[in-house]
């Protein structure tokens, strides 16, 4: 592998290079040489002295590796968000909690919400601020969330709650003063809020260590980076996790092509409503 900038490496060093980031993160660099990717990965291989792509592909696999993978796993993910992102999915939410769930709600049943791709945390958070004003009236402990991640580092930002004071300005000011507090450069997210929440680290292409099912999944801005296989069964899992008349809202760019096969129908913009 050369310099950090030239990329001018071979064709057994790129597959393995993709097949590490397939098997660390599910991700697939496809036949395009993905610079930024193998950037970073150049910059690990430096930082830590190794001699080439299969050393480090070794040591990233020894017991001894296991930091330096947490490290590369964050380094080649994207984590891009913003609170309330996509916002006609937090009004899907806001509709589905009011119609379709409130009187299970009400009669003491868990509403239960999963952020399977949460980055940050600013998707859960935006779905817990919504979730308790469509279910107000209703005790806030009724709601669970749950918000997971395969970058250590995000889903650490996730728990903390503090995000940048330039963040807030997606928040509307209603819920902001509802549901924030002000720091002096950051905010943060109300105790309350943060304890409708739980964060964990997850490889949502792996085993999911849980067998619940959910009213509301966000899988928004992954699967783009996965293959068509990889993607495929991932609407298939999340849709068996699905509670019936439950939705589940996906990224701008992002399809379930079989929806009808999986019970799913379409209800607005990359949303789907679990039918069957
Ligand atoms: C572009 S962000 C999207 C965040 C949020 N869902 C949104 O739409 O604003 C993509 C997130 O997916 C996470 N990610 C990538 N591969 C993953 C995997 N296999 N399992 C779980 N999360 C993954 C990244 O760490 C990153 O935080």
């Amino acid at each position: 592998m050369e310099t950090k900038n030239k990329f001018l490496i071979r064709e057994e060093e790129f597959f393995l290079i993709s097949k590490m980031v397939k098997e660390l993160t599910g991700i697939s660099l496809g036949k395009r040489k993905n610079n930024l990717i193998i950037s970073k990965i150049s910059s690990r291989i430096m930082d830590n002295n190794i001699n080439g792509i299969e050393d480090y592909y070794k040591f990233i696999n020894s017991r001894r590796g296991n930091d330096e993978r947490i490290k590369i796993i964050s380094d080649i993910t994207t984590n891009v968000t913003e609170f309330f992102r996509e916002k006609k999915h937090f009004n899907y939410l806001d509709r589905l909690l009011r119609h379709d769930f409130y009187r299970d709600a009400y009669s003491g049943e868990e509403i239960r919400i999963w952020s399977s791709a949460c980055s940050s945390g600013e998707e859960a958070y935006s779905a817990a601020m919504t979730a308790v004003e469509s279910l107000s009236g209703l005790p806030s402990k009724t709601i669970k969330i749950l918000g997971t991640d395969i970058d250590p580092e995000m889903i650490g930002k996730a728990r903390s709650g503090i995000y940048c004071k330039n963040h807030a300005s997606k928040i509307p000011s209603e819920k902001f003063n509802k549901f924030c507090v002000n720091n002096i450069d950051t905010f943060s997210m109300s105790e309350n809020i943060k304890g409708l929440i739980i964060f964990k680290i997850l490889n949502i292409t792996r085993d999911w260590p849980f067998q619940s099912k959910f009213h509301a999944i966000f899988c928004r801005n992954v699967s783009i980076y996965f293959d068509k296989q990889t993607t495929d069964l991932l609407w298939k899992r999340l849709s068996s996790r699905i509670h019936l008349n439950g939705e589940i809202y996906i990224g701008h760019s992002e399809r379930i092509p079989n929806s009808q096969e999986l019970g799913l129908r379409p209800i607005g913009t990359n949303a789907y409503k679990k039918v069957l």
